[in-house]
């Protein structure tokens, strides 16, 4: 039954053989999961944040969990464009998967600069990032502004040749607004949701458990959140939207999908079980069979508001 189901899907005019991806931040650049099973079995991953120059992250302790859930400020630690260029990429390139730069800027001219240089080296898609809590320059800045995130989107696709797709951030009054100016700039596909801003405090020391204070949270609890926010967004651009926060299942993938999502991304749920994306396709194709669906995409936008 499951074999009739076609799990192919397309975003932002990349086919991905099927509709799910690994959500950047954790995934890395797939080297120590590569080890577990075949990264071909992915439709993409999502890199680890890529900035101009390399970045150590803010300081430990950076990851704190929560009831459903964890927050964590990592600070975007990573090896800086050139060298995943030089160095992950090719060997990403060995794997059939759609490969997917996410990025930032502290400045809309640095995402341009590493646009240009991810689309030179051949990414397949370019998730701009302007949605991560956990820095003071650039990220939520950009993300919560609707003209900034549209400047920053504008300079993106001035200078990329590859398709463009804008990470947008729940902690805002209304994501349509910030999804609008980002499609009326340009984007060519939205990713939704980054992680919401939130603090845990140790009762005995009363200080906060992250060195930064605050992060940001993701895992199985900001699913509603995530489902309502892609319902929402769906229902005021045209342009596909990858959807993610909290998928753990085939069960949360799918009501992505119905809300309007085109593909998934799986994060958090990584770190429990490094086979949940596998799962989570599994678990998606046996619902679309069950329900006499020719195709995964006709998921997308399924849902019978009352
Ligand atoms: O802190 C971080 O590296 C997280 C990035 C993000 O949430 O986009």
């Amino acid at each position: 039954m499951t074999e009739c189901v076609d799990l192919s899907v397309e975003l932002a005019g990349v086919r991905l053989k099927n509709p799910v991806v690994v959500a950047s931040g954790t995934f890395g650049f797939g080297r120590e999961y590569g080890q577990l099973y075949a990264l071909s079995e992915l439709g993409g991953i999502c890199c680890k944040g890529l900035t101009l120059h390399p970045r150590e992250g803010n300081p430990p302790p950076r990851i704190a969990e929560t009831p459903m859930g964890i927050l964590n400020s990592v600070g975007l630690q990573n090896p800086g464009v050139d060298t995943f260029i030089a160095r992950e990429l090719p060997e990403l390139r060995r794997h059939d998967l759609a490969v997917i730069a996410n990025i930032s800027g502290n400045t809309p001219e640095e995402y341009g600069v590493i646009c240009g240089k991810l689309s030179e080296a051949g990414v397949d898609l370019i998730e701009v990032n302007i949605s991560c809590p956990n820095v003071k320059a650039g990220g939520l800045a950009y993300g919560t502004k609707p003209e900034l995130a549209a400047e920053v989107t504008e300079v993106a696709k001035r200078h990329a040749s590859v398709p463009v797709m804008v990470k947008l951030s729940p902690n805002v009054t209304d994501i349509t607004e910030i999804a609008k100016a980002v499609e009326g700039a340009g984007a060519d596909a939205l990713s939704l949701i980054n992680t919401l801003r939130g603090m845990r405090i140790d009762v005995n020391t009363r200080r906060p458990i992250l060195h930064m204070n605050t992060g940001g949270l993701s895992g199985p609890a900001v699913l509603p959140v995530a489902v309502r926010m892609v319902w929402e967004v769906a229902g005021a651009v045209k342009i596909p939207i990858l959807g993610m926060g909290g998928v753990a299942k085939g069960e949360d993938a799918a009501q992505l999908m119905l809300a309007g999502a085109s593909a998934v991304a799986v994060g958090t749920a990584c770190f429990d079980d490094p086979f949940v994306p596998l799962k989570v396709r599994d678990g998606l194709t046996e619902i679309a069979a069950a329900q006499g669906l020719a195709r995964i995409s006709d998921l997308t936008g399924g849902v019978k508001p009352w």
